[in-house]
C-alpha cells in the first residue's frame, strides 16, 4: 500500500513537491511513496485533469499530497476539464469534507507580514473550511443565453444538516485540543444556508460541545476582524466559499502564502488530502525560487493526521522553525534562497 501519493501538478507544484520528497526520504525512509500526473499536466497527457486510476490510487493510499494545479495555458479548456475541476473532483471523490487551514505566524517572520508586528506576532489561528459542498458543488449551475441577448448564469449554494454537522464536529474537537474557542462564520442575515448553518452549529454545540466557547459571526465581519485583530480567533469554522476567501486573507497575516499548509480530512480511516494553500504561481514557475515550506509543512500535517507519525511531525516542524531562525528566506520572505536551498536548510536543521 502506498503511504504517500504525490500529485505534483502544475506550475511550481513539481518544484515544491520535489523538496517534500527529499525531506520524506531523509526523515521517513520507510514510507512508500508514489507519484502521478494531476491537473493541467494530466489533461495534456491523458485528456483529463483527474484520471480514474489517479483517483483510485488516491483512495487506496494512506495520504495524498498535492503540489498545485492550473495555469494560463489551460484557460481556454472547457470548465469540466480544467485543472481546478480535477482538484474539486479529487476532493469530492476522496470525500475530504473538513479542510484545516492553519494560519500560524512563525516568530522570525513577524515582520514579513504587511500587518503590524503586534497584530500578527504569536498568531495561531485554525480555519476549518467545509470542502465538498456549498456553492462549489451545488446544482443547478449553468450559463444560458437570454432571448433578448445577454446571458444568465446560475450557481447554487446548498447545505444539509449532516454536511454542516460533520464539519462542525471537527471544529469543536480541534478546539478542545487548542484554546477551546470556535467562531462560526456565515451570512445568516441574508442567506437561508447561513440560517441553517447557524441553527445546526448551535444545536450540535448545545447537545455535545457545551464546554467549548462558541460565537457566531457574519462572514463579512469575520473578514474585517481577521485583519483587525486576528488573535481573537482560535478555530474559525465556515463554509466552502467563505473559507476560500477568509483563508487567503488569513494567509497574508503570516507573512507569505508560501508558508501555509492545509489538510483535508474525511471520515476516520480514510486518506487525507494535503495541499499547500498557494496556487501554481505561473509567474515564478520553473525559476526555482518558490518557497517549498508550505508543501513541506503539508507533509508535516500528513505525518500527524494520516500517517500516525506525530513524533516525526514534531521533528519536522521544529526543523522548519530552526531553518527560519537561522535566517533561511526564499524571495517571498524577503530573502534570496532558491527552492532547493530552502530544502537544504530544512534538511540541515533535521
Ligand atoms: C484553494 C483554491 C481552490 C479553491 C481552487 C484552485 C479551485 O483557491 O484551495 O483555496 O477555490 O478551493
Ligand atoms: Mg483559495
Amino acid at each position: 500500500m502506498t503511504d504517500l501519493l504525490l500529485l505534483p501538478g502544475d506550475g511550481i507544484g513539481p518544484e515544491v513537491t520535489a523538496q517534500v520528497r527529499r525531506v520524506a526520504e531523509a526523515l521517513t525512509p520507510d514510507l512508500k511513496l508514489d507519484e502521478r500526473p494531476f491537473g493541467g499536466i494530466s489533461y495534456d497527457q491523458l485528456g483529463t485533469p483527474l484520471a480514474d486510476e489517479t483517483l483510485a490510487a488516491a483512495k487506496a493510499s494512506r495520504a495524498v499530497l498535492m503540489g498545485a494545479v492550473g495555469g494560463p495555458q489551460w484557460a481556454g479548456v472547457p470548465r469540466d476539464k480544467r485543472p481546478e475541476a480535477g482538484l474539486l473532483n479529487l476532493r469530492a471523490g476522496m470525500n475530504v469534507f473538513a479542510n484545516l487551514r492553519p494560519a500560524l505566524c512563525f516568530q522570525p517572520l513577524a515582520d514579513a507580514s504587511t500587518l503590524k508586528r503586534e497584530v500578527v506576532e504569536g498568531l495561531d489561528l485554525m480555519i476549518v473550511r467545509e470542502l465538498v459542498g456549498g456553492v462549489y458543488f451545488g446544482s443547478p449551475r449553468f450559463i444560458e443565453d437570454l432571448p433578448g441577448g445577454g446571458k444568465r448564469a446560475v450557481d447554487t449554494q446548498v447545505y444539509t444538516t449532516p454536511e454542516i454537522e460533520r464539519v462542525s464536529r471537527v471544529a469543536f474537537e480541534l478546539a478542545r485540543g487548542r484554546r477551546n474557542k470556535v467562531a462560526s462564520a456565515e451570512k445568516s442575515n441574508v442567506m437561508d444556508t447561513g440560517l441553517l448553518w447557524r441553527e445546526v452549529v448551535t444545536d450540535l454545540h448545545r447537545r455535545e460541545y457545551a464546554d467549548v466557547e462558541l460565537t457566531h459571526i457574519l462572514a463579512d465581519n469575520a473578514a474585517m476582524q481577521i485583519v483587525k485583530d486576528p488573535k481573537q480567533f482560535d478555530v474559525l469554522l465556515t463554509d466552502n466559499l467563505f473559507g476560500d476567501i477568509l483563508s487567503d486573507a488569513a494567509a497574508q497575516l503570516t507573512g507569505s502564502l508560501g508558508m501555509l499548509p492545509s489538510a483535508a480530512l474525511g471520515v476516520a480511516g480514510t486518506p487525507g488530502l494535503y495541499e499547500p494553500i498557494h496556487g501554481s504561481a505561473p509567474d515564478i514557475a520553473g525559476k526555482g525560487v518558490a518557497n517549498p515550506l508550505a508543501a513541506i509543512l503539508s507533509f508535516e500535517m500528513a505525518l500527524r493526521w494520516s500517517l500516525d507519525r506525530a513524533a516525526d511531525a514534531d521533528r519536522l516542524f521544529a526543523a522548519v522553525g530552526k531553518a527560519l531562525d537561522g535566517g533561511a528566506r526564499t524571495r517571498d520572505l524577503g530573502g534570496t534562497l532558491s527552492t532547493v536551498e530552502m530544502g537544504d536548510a530544512v534538511l540541515k536543521a533535521l
